[in-house]
């Protein structure tokens, strides 16, 4: 364990489900010369210990040249962290985007993500201030504010409809390669959509630098958009993801047929899927001659809804995508009630 690295156990445990804390999002100006990752890592390597002692967790953000904090903890320990990040010199003029009380979502005291977007960082701040009107005029919540300036909707004329945050999401993970990200680019590709990148880290540094990318699919009239995730294995482990992971209405397990990969993989879902009370769908695609059986039982033990789907011959993206897509127009009521938005009741090819 690195000297900066706190096990798990040693984090705060007023973590009660249903327990209201702090919600708190601001944004601030970078000032930071220099690779900004890495100085967020030094950051990291600082907060880690402080946050833990104020019962505070926290994910910081870097786009478009703008930091964006969010944090959750009791009054006093959010009120501790404000006091020591608004007097940093590496960044200026703080925002308060967003406050509120509620239920926890992050589920460790660090995660941070940094993304290369193209965008100018007055376009970012005309966002964070649109989203800040549009919070006077309707309630939300720290999720979908950080969710609607980190990762807008990708589709024509989205920019102008900063409200819509109302759109099926799907993760896709494999057990071993890259499957996950070879379909999210093939969709990207066929759909001539662009594929966005993250890049973001959490509390335990064994868990290492991890990779993101998406893609949103445009559902046609009448239709929501579906944005499909891929996510390293990796990831799973982040509070950042787990945070969200409540959204999602259905997560497709790409299995290998390799019996130890495929158990690890399941076992990482189930545990990142542990303290929901909103779970998504699983969606388990393995070649036909793998089997669903140790998969299944897996997600049964641990109260999942595990939908099979058999690939024919080939596991390229196609194929993948060919079997799982029919299956995440169904919603299993409850099981994918934590999505906002149903699962499309008819979809177009997606290839
Ligand atoms: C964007 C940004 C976010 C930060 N987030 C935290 C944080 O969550 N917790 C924390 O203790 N320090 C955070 N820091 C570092 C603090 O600003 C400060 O440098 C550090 O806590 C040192 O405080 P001290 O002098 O009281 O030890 C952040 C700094 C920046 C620039």
């Amino acid at each position: 364990m690195l000297d900066s690295e706190i096990s798990s156990s040693q984090w705060p445990s007023s973590r009660a489900p249903g327990q209201a804390v702090d919600r708190l999002l601001y944004a601030s100006l970078c000032c930071v010369d220099g690779p900004v990752f890495e100085e967020m890592h030094r950051i990291r390597r600082h907060a880690l210990q402080r946050n833990v002692a104020d019962d505070v967790f926290v994910a910081l953000l870097f786009q478009a040249g703008w930091f964006m904090e969010w944090l959750e903890g009791p009054a006093a320990g959010v009120q501790a962290v404000m006091r020591r990040v608004a007097r940093d010199p590496r960044h200026r003029d703080l925002r308060l985007l967003h406050l509120s009380r509620g239920e926890r979502r992050l589920t460790e005291p660090w995660s941070m993500a940094y993304t290369k977007e193209h965008e100018r960082p007055e376009d970012f701040a005309r966002r964070a201030a649109a989203l800040r009107e549009l919070r006077r005029q309707q309630p939300s919540d720290p999720a979908s504010v950080w969710r609607r300036l980190s990762m807008p909707l990708n589709r024509p004329g989205a920019e102008q409809s900063l409200e819509t945050d109302c759109f099926q999401r799907v993760m896709v993970c494999s057990a071993r390669g890259t499957q996950s990200f070879d379909l999210v680019r093939w969709l990207g590709h066929v759909n001539r959509t662009r594929v966005v990148s993250h890049r973001f880290a959490g509390a335990q540094a064994r868990t290492g630098d991890v990779a993101t990318d998406y893609v949103d699919l445009d559902g046609g009239p009448g239709q929501v958009v579906r944005r499909v995730v891929a996510m390293a294995r990796n990831g799973l482990q982040i509070g950042l993801t787990q945070a969200f992971l409540p959204d999602y209405s259905h997560l497709i397990v790409v299995l290998s047929g390799e019996a130890n990969s495929d158990r690890d993989l399941m076992n990482i879902l189930v545990s990142s899927c542990a303290r929901l009370a909103h779970r998504p769908v699983l969606l388990g695609v393995a070649p036909k001659s793998c089997g669903h059986e140790d998969a299944r039982a897996i997600a049964s033990q641990a109260g999942l809804a595990y939908l099979d789907c058999d690939l024919g011959g080939s596991a390229d993206a196609r194929s993948l995508w060919t079997v799982a897509e029919p299956a995440l127009d169904f919603s299993l009521g409850a099981a994918a009630g934590g999505s906002p938005c149903h699962p499309r009741q008819s979809a177009p090819n997606g290839g």
